[in-house]
């Protein structure tokens, strides 16, 4: 496992703009949550191939991860969290050979350009102080065509109204494919553009 950047040092708690610590990783794993966000319809909403190559940004404990990788059979999900704990937990959750996990920063990937099929962010973005660099990164090691899943819930203190996430991933050529949800929050999916 990488270690993080020396520069990925933040402000841990449950606040706007802080990080969600590791040892409060239980919140994420309530069962009630079932209702508001169950894995297999967040997944069907991204809808991998079999042999997709997937990221799982900020995956926290895992609450979805076990879920893509199921659909992903001949394929694989890589795991990248800032917080080595919760890159475990996941990697645990998750039980498959095909996921990986790492611990680095959203907005400075240690991947290739065009390495993944789909990236998928659930409550992240409004935790990496810069969002524009981080969708940047995301466009970069996604393949051309290839999407974008983030899921946004309103009573987080980080939520991303979907305009504004629409006004921000426009510039690095991640374009509105679907959106689901109005009331409590949403998923959205964007598309790469060819660039
Ligand atoms: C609120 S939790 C959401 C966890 C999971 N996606 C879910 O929906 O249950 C946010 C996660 O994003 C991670 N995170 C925050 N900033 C990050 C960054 N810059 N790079 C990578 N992960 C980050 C946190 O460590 C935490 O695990």
């Amino acid at each position: 496992m990488h270690t993080p950047p020396a520069d990925a040092a933040r402000d841990f708690g449950l606040g706007r703009g802080r990080v969600y610590p590791a040892d409060r990783a239980g919140g994420l794993l309530n069962p009630l949550r079932r209702l508001l966000h169950p894995p297999a319809r967040l997944v069907r909403r991204l809808d991998p191939a079999p042999s997709d190559v997937l990221l799982e940004v900020g995956p926290g404990p895992g609450w979805f991860s076990r879920a893509l990788a199921a659909r992903v059979p001949d394929g694989s999900l890589h795991l990248l969290d800032l917080q080595e704990q919760m890159v475990t937990m996941a990697l645990s959750r998750a039980s498959s050979d095909v996921v990986v996990g790492t611990a680095g920063d959203a907005a400075a990937l240690p991947f290739a350009d065009g390495s993944f099929d789909a990236v998928a962010a659930t409550a992240v973005l409004g935790e990496i102080p810069d969002p524009r660099a981080a969708l940047g990164e995301f466009a970069r090691v996604l393949r051309p065509g290839g999407r974008l899943l983030t899921l946004e819930t309103r009573t987080d203190p980080d939520f991303i109204a979907h305009r504004r996430l629409v006004t921000m991933a426009a510039p690095v050529g991640l374009h509105p494919h679907s959106r689901h949800g109005r009331l409590l929050g949403y998923t959205a999916v964007l598309r790469r553009g060819a660039r």
